[in-house]
């Protein structure tokens, strides 16, 4: 976003376009979203709807960047200080009309001279382009004020163009005072203006609210200026989508969905085959290289970057990940992961903020991750819990091993080798190091080191009790089996006292040899 204003607002330099300032209308209520959180607040394919309207002034690299702020303005100024650190919010204490918040702008800076683009906060699908273009149109004519008009279909609630008999502009006419004749027009403003400081300062202080709405209208300069003798214009939006206001949910999801269709199309453009553009939904934010497939159900979010040949989907989440390339990621939410080439993800996996694939790594079926580094060809296939770890080469965690790493307190690591069996069931209590080439037996409870080609044994040495089936069960399918096997329901001494494992050596998971 741009850069600070100086601290005493005496604001002389201008950006690369030559624009003074851009001004963001933002103290709205937003009384039709009906929600506690300010309008330009709510999100929308990964960034605000305000961050929307910065976003597409930026390239203007204009000298300063002023937001007026009023409704919910502390939740708007922190968002503020987090996307645009460079803007300086103005606070309108009443919304008295768009006019009354962008003389209070031009009231903050005193000194601002030059062009200054005014923007509504609530126009989350204009585009740089847009904005470039009406620039460009500007600078073109020479005008006072340009004005960036739409067509559309249906221009309910919006403010109408009115141009004279040469196709002049004449005066923007809002839809409550509008006559018959003029609510015909369907040109309409678009809420982005670019003028003349001084001009603007001038005319906005003679603008009332003697209108329908007792508001102080922001349009009403344009009539002021004309009667004055100077030159508006009007310049029409390529595209009419992009100068859709919103003003309630349902205006939301659509803008929503416009938005998602943009960044989608691009990406097929690029290369990326998108099976199905109804249910994938991708934010601005992210990058996608190409041959990457996207499922059905692929949700990606903020940075997220998913590398060329990449597959993800069906129904996947990825919220600031890194897909390496090759990777797959199916049926799984993962959140500040980053996958490397070739990794393989899911079905079914949480791959938490910190975790880290290596190459040709594998995560599958209803396993956890957070915090881990997991090294090139290693494995965690099944059910298992992995946290604050660091797992070196071509290791495997057999199935449904957790990794213990909270004592009710802190946290603590665990560090697995290279060439590492941890066999299936196995509780890895932190702070442990199991050396390169060590074995764990399944079922065991690891508690302390284990040394490089060790084979750790910790759990309890099986007993079986001969014949209890018949005598406890005696009836029983289980007993009926049991007797068809051969089971003669007796039990040999031995297993009589309490306590006594039977002479056998344990059944092991992983070939014991004690
Ligand atoms: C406005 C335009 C209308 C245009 C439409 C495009 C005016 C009078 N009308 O209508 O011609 O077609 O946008 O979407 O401007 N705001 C403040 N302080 C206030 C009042 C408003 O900052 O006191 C801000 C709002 O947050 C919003 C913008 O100004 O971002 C426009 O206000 P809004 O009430 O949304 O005007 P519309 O009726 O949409
Ligand atoms: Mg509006």
């Amino acid at each position: 976003m741009s850069q600070p204003p100086s601290g005493n607002h005496h604001l002389e330099q201008q950006g690369a376009d030559g624009i003074a300032a851009v001004v963001v209308l933002a103290a709205g209520q937003g009384t039709r979203m009906r929600s506690a959180t300010p309008k330009v607040l709510h999100p929308l394919g990964g960034r605000s709807m305000l961050g929307h309207v910065l976003a597409a002034a930026e390239p203007l690299a204009a000298g300063s960047t002023l937001v007026v702020v009023g409704a919910g303005r502390e939740a708007v100024v922190e968002h503020l200080s987090a996307v645009a650190p460079g803007a300086l919010p103005v606070v309108q204490e009443e919304q008295r009309g768009s006019g009354h918040a962008a003389a209070q702008a031009l009231a903050a800076v005193p000194d601002l001279r030059g062009p200054v683009l005014i923007v509504n906060g609530d126009a989350p699908l204009l585009r740089a382009a847009t904005v470039a273009g009406l620039v460009a149109d500007h600078r073109a004519s020479g005008a006072v004020l340009t004005v960036l008009t739409a067509a559309v279909d249906d221009p309910t609630g919006l403010g109408r163009i009115v141009r004279d008999g040469e196709g002049a502009v004449r005066a923007i006419v809002e839809e409550k005072d509008a006559t018959p004749d003029q609510r015909a027009i369907r040109e309409v403003n678009a809420g982005v203006y670019i003028g003349d400081a001084g001009a603007l300062r001038r005319s906005l202080a003679r603008v009332d609210s003697g209108n329908a709405q007792g508001e102080v209208y922001l349009t009403d300069v344009v009539g002021l200026l004309v009667d004055e003798g100077a030159l508006v214009q009007g310049s029409l939006a390529a595209d009419p989508a992009d100068v859709l206001g919103c003003n309630d949910r349902r205006e939301l999801a659509a803008r929503r969905r416009v938005l998602n269709d943009r960044v989608l199309d691009e990406l097929m453009v690029a290369g990326v085959t998108v099976v199905d553009p109804a249910t994938t939904w991708v934010d601005v934010t992210v990058s996608v290289g190409a041959d990457a497939v996207l499922h059905p159900g692929t949700q990606l979010h903020g940075t997220t970057r998913v590398a060329a040949g990449a597959v993800v989907g069906p129904d996947s989440t990825l919220t600031d990940c890194e897909v390496g390339e090759g990777a797959s990621v199916v049926r799984s939410h993962c959140a500040g992961a980053v996958i490397g080439p070739a990794a393989t993800v899911g079905p079914f996996s949480y791959l938490r903020p910190g975790t880290r694939l290596a190459q040709g790594s594998k995560v599958g079926a209803f396993v956890e991750t957070k915090n881990v580094e997991l090294g090139p060809g290693s494995k965690v296939p099944h059910l298992s819990y992995v946290g604050d770890a660091t797992i070196g080469t071509g290791s495997n965690i057999g199935a449904a091993t957790v990794f213990v790493n909270y004592d009710g307190v802190a946290k603590h690591h665990t560090t697995v080798g290279d060439h590492v069996r941890i066999g299936s069931d196995t509780m890895l209590v932190a702070p442990i190091t199991v050396g390169d080439g060590a074995y764990t037996a399944a079922g065991s409870v690891i508690t302390g080191d284990v040394p490089p080609g060790a084979m750790a044994v910790a759990r309890g040495v099986q007993r079986n009790v001969a014949g209890w089936v018949g005598r406890r069960r005696p009836g029983s399918a289980a007993a009926q089996a049991a007797a068809a096997a051969g089971d003669a329901g007796v039990a040999p001494a031995a297993d009589t006292r309490p306590g006594t494992a039977e002479g056998r050596p344990p059944a092991s998971g992983t070939n014991l040899d004690q």
